[in-house]
C-alpha cells in the first residue's frame, strides 16, 4: 500500500488541493438522532447576551462506550447547531479515573463515511491503545480499548487521530477531557466539586444556519468565534471562593494568551503532565493546541455582583465571564509545595528534528507504514526541535512525557508554565527547543507530530518505535 493513501483512499495530493481552496468546506453530517438529550443537559435555553457555561458530564472510563456520531448541540442561546460529537456532547463527557484503575472503552464509529480512531492525548498506553492512525476503524466499526491508568494526576484529553482527517473531525466537535487523580493530589485538598471546572478552549466557524463548518487552511485553521466548553459567549456563576480551572488548548491551530480583566495573575499549579513542584503566579500564560494548564483563581475578596472576564490577548477575545453570585467562607489554603518532579538527566543520545514547511519533519512527509527512527526503552535522550519557518508548531509526542530544558532564539526562554512534565511544547519561528525524554512505559510504535492539526494532516508527523 502506498504511504500516501489514507484509509479511505484519499490521496495526500487531493487533500492538499482541498485545503488550499477557500471553497473547501466540510459541513457537519446530517442530523443524527443520537445526540440531543446529553448535548442539551446543563445548557438551558437563554435569550440573553451571555450563555451559561456548559459543563460536560463526568463519567468513568471503565465499561464505557464512546460513540463518534453526527449530532446537534446547543452552542448557547438555544439555537441548535449540527456538529460531530462524542456521546452527543461538545465537548464529550469528561472521563475521570484514578491512577491504578483500568480503562475499558468501546469506541463506535457512527460517522457517515469516514474512518476514525480515538487517541488519549497524554495517557501512557501501549501502541494498541494509543489510537494510532494504523488502527483506524471504518464506518460502523468498533474498537475495544483496555489499559491500566499509569499516569499521575493530570488533565489529559481524547480526540480522533485518523490519517489526514484529524483536523476535520476535531474541528467538527470531537474532543473531550480525561482527568486522572491520585493520592498525592488528594493530600493537597485543592478546590473540587463545582469549584473545579474544566475549560476546553477552541475556536470555530459557523455557516449561515449556525452549523459548525471546517474550512481547512494549510497554514492552520483559525475560526471566527471562541467556544469555551462548546458555549459561545459563556458566563460562569461563582462563589466568593478559590477555584481550580483545568484548561485545555483544544483549537486546531489557535494559540490563546490568557488574562483576567482585573489584571490579577493566575496561580499556575500544573500543566500537561500534572502538578508542578510549586505553584507560580503568571499573568498571561500562552496555551497552544494540545497543551493544558491547571490554574487557581481566587474570587474570595470579591463582592457579589463583581464580574471578571477571562480574556485571550492574542485575538482580543472575551472568552468567559465570571460572575460572583454568592458570598461564602472559604478558608482553603494554597499549598506551596505541590509535587516532586525528578529531573531527567545525563542524556545518552541527542536527536535533532527540523519542522520543515507545513508538511515535513526532517524533510519527510508522514508515511503510515514507515518507521523513521528507533528509541531504546528506558534511556534518557535529548530531543532538539527547530523550525525554518511556518511556525507556530506545537510539538507533541506520544508514549512519554518530557521535560523542557532550553529554548534558544525567538522567545529565548522556558516559561514558568512549561516546567514539570509536558507532552506538547510550542515551537515558534527561529526557536530551538530542547527536551529530555525517556520512554519507560511501553515498547512499540508511537507518533511525534505538529499539533497544529492541518500540519499534522498534511504530513508533519513521524512514526518511531520504542525498542
Ligand atoms: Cu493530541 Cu497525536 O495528538
Ligand atoms: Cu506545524
Amino acid at each position: 500500500m502506498s504511504g500516501t493513501k489514507s484509509p479511505n483512499g484519499v490521496s495526500r495530493r487531493a487533500f492538499l488541493t482541498a485545503t488550499a481552496g477557500s471553497a473547501a468546506m466540510f459541513a457537519a453530517g446530517s442530523l443524527g438522532g443520537f445526540a440531543t438529550a446529553t448535548a442539551l443537559a446543563g445548557k438551558p435555553v437563554g435569550g440573553g447576551t451571555r450563555n451559561p457555561l456548559y459543563i460536560p458530564p463526568t463519567t468513568s472510563p471503565t465499561s464505557l462506550t464512546l460513540t463518534e456520531a453526527p449530532g446537534v448541540v446547543d452552542l448557547g442561546g438555544g439555537k441548535l447547531s449540527k456538529a460531530w460529537a462524542y456521546n452527543g456532547g461538545l465537548p464529550g463527557p469528561t472521563l475521570v479515573a484514578r491512577k491504578g484503575d483500568t480503562a475499558t472503552i468501546t469506541l463506535k464509529n457512527d460517522l457517515p463515511s469516514e474512518p476514525t480512531i480515538t487517541h488519549w492525548h497524554g495517557m501512557l498506553v501501549d501502541h494498541k491503545n494509543d489510537g494510532h492512525p494504523m488502527e483506524a476503524i471504518g464506518p460502523g466499526g468498533i474498537y475495544a480499548y483496555s489499559f491500566p491508568i499509569l499516569n499521575r494526576a493530570a488533565l489529559n484529553w481524547y480526540h480522533p487521530h485518523p490519517h489526514m482527517l484529524t483536523g476535520e473531525q476535531v474541528a467538527l466537535g470531537l474532543a473531550g477531557g480525561f482527568i486522572i487523580r491520585d493520592g498525592l493530589e488528594d493530600t493537597l485538598q485543592l478546590p473540587g466539586g463545582t469549584r473545579e471546572v474544566p475549560l476546553v478552549l477552541r475556536d470555530t466557524d459557523l455557516d449561515s444556519a449556525g452549523n459548525i463548518v471546517y474550512k481547512p487552511r494549510s497554514g492552520g485553521w483559525l475560526g471566527s468565534y471562541p467556544l469555551v466548553n462548546g458555549t459561545r459567549n459563556p458566563y460562569l456563576a461563582v462563589d466568593s471562593a478559590l477555584y481550580r480551572f483545568r484548561v485545555l488548548g483544544g483549537a486546531n491551530a489557535r494559540i490563546f494568551r490568557l488574562a483576567l480583566s482585573n489584571g490579577a495573575p493566575f496561580r499556575v499549579i500544573g500543566n500537561d503532565g500534572g502538578l508542578l513542584e510549586a505553584s507560580v503566579l503568571v499573568a498571561n500564560p500562552d496555551l497552544a493546541p494540545g497543551e493544558r494548564l491547571d490554574l487557581l483563581v481566587d474570587f474570595r475578596s470579591l463582592a457579589v455582583g463583581t464580574t471578571i472576564m477571562l480574556r485571550d490577548l492574542r485575538a482580543g477575545w472575551d472568552l468567559l465571564e465570571f460572575r460572583v453570585a454568592r458570598t461564602v467562607t472559604d478558608t482553603s489554603a494554597i499549598p506551596t509545595t505541590l509535587s516532586t518532579i525528578t529531573p531527567l538527566a545525563n542524556p545518552v543520545t541527542t536527536r535533532d528534528f527540523s519542522f520543515d514547511g507545513m508538511t515535513k519533519i526532517n524533510g519527510l512527509e508522514y508515511d503510515m507504514q514507515r518507521i523513521d527512527f528507533q528509541v531504546p526503552f528506558g534511556q534518557v535522550e535529548r530531543w532538539r526541535f527547530r523550525t525554518n519557518g511556518n511556525a507556530p508548531h506545537p510539538v507533541h509526542i506520544h508514549g512519554a512525557s518530557f521535560q523542557v530544558q532550553t529554548r534558544k532564539g525567538g522567545r529565548n526562554q522556558v516559561f514558568a508554565w512549561e516546567r514539570g512534565w509536558k507532552d506538547t511544547v510550542l515551537l515558534e519561528d527561529r526557536e530551538t527547543v530542547e527536551v529530555l525524554i525517556r520512554f519507560d512505559a511501553y515498547k512499540g510504535i508511537y507518533l511525534m507530530h505538529c499539533h497544529k492539526l492541518e500540519h499534522e494532516d498534511m504530513g508533519m508527523m513521524s512514526n518511531f518505535e520504542v525498542i
